[in-house]
């Protein structure tokens, strides 16, 4: 598992978020279909939760701040997390807009101007500022450990991981008891989103090659019920629609938004009887 300490964060961006991304066909490209199942959460979803005090916390987020561009005006303050440092040091570059950052605004200009029909350049601009506002410096993380985030005490209203637990964890067994540490460090009510590869074995960054739990869409709900979350929506892509297929044996991605129930329901009471 220490592969990930030789994990290549800038050349990760190169190959799977490059900047020439929006000028390709989008029904073809899969983080396009990423991101717009994030528009599409924020969008149906954020009347569910209060603006205001809301806080979001990505786990494994890699050198990637995709999936927060279109909650930014939904949540009060986020928190990135991940295992390698190097990972985390893209994030504060963006955040920090150094000149040698991640360049991220045509993500910017697709959530904005394409998704939500905000056409204006300085709604764009907003927009970044506005993330880099309420982004706090990158916290490390371990899902291999408890806790997972060991600067993070407070509980948190939803929390991301994009494609950080299939690709991190062991076996599907870890990836079950993760859920339940997940569904623990929410609010009533809270909200984990979870992008998965499906039908993964291995992906690649240039000739790293790295290892991922077999996934099929029913693993990932049943994790989440036994987790004790209620199903909101599932949706799926099948990879065989994409033209890029050099950097994995996916075959399709999945994004499932559950939810914690508003009260913990109580197990219910198991009477073992012997006749
Ligand atoms: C496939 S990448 C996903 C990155 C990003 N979330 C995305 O959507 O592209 C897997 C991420 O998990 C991180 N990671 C590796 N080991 C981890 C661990 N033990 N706990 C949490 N994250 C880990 C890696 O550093 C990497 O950023």
């Amino acid at each position: 598992m220490e592969l990930y300490k030789g994990f290549d964060a800038r050349r990760y961006l190169i190959e799977r978020y490059p900047t020439t991304l929006f000028e390709e066909d989008q029904t073809k490209i899969m983080s396009s279909w990423d991101i717009l199942c994030y528009h599409k959460f924020y969008q149906t979803f954020n009347k569910e939760w209060d603006n205001t005090n809301t806080i979001l916390l990505e786990i494994g987020g890699g050198p990637c701040i995709y999936a927060l561009i279109s909650a930014a005006p939904y949540v009060a303050e986020i928190y990135h997390t991940d295992y390698v440092e190097s990972c985390c040091n893209e994030v504060l570059m963006w955040k920090n807009a150094d000149p040698d950052a991640y360049n991220w605004s045509p993500y910017f200009r697709h959530v904005v101007s394409t998704l939500e029909g905000q056409v204006s350049l300085d709604a764009v601009a907003k927009r970044e500022s506005q993330l880099r506002r309420i982004l706090k410096d990158p916290l490390t993380c371990d899902v291999r450990n408890e806790p997972i985030v060991p600067n993070m005490s407070k509980p948190v209203d939803i929390i991301c991981a994009n494609f950080s637990l299939e690709t991190t964890l062991p076996t599907m067994t870890d990836f079950e008891h993760v859920m339940k540490v997940l569904f623990d460090m929410l609010n009533p009510k809270g909200f984990l989103l979870l992008l998965c590869s499906l039908g993964c074995s291995w992906y690649l960054i240039k000739e790293a090659k790295f290892p991922c739990i077999y996934l099929r869409l029913e693993n990932i709900e049943n994790a989440a019920k036994k987790a004790g979350f209620v199903v909101r929506t599932v949706e799926s892509k099948d990879k065989a629609l994409s033209g890029r297929n050099i950097y994995n044996d996916t075959t399709g991605h999945a994004f499932v938004v559950v939810q914690k129930p508003e009260q913990n329901q109580q197990e219910p009471e198991i009477h073992n009887s012997r006749v």
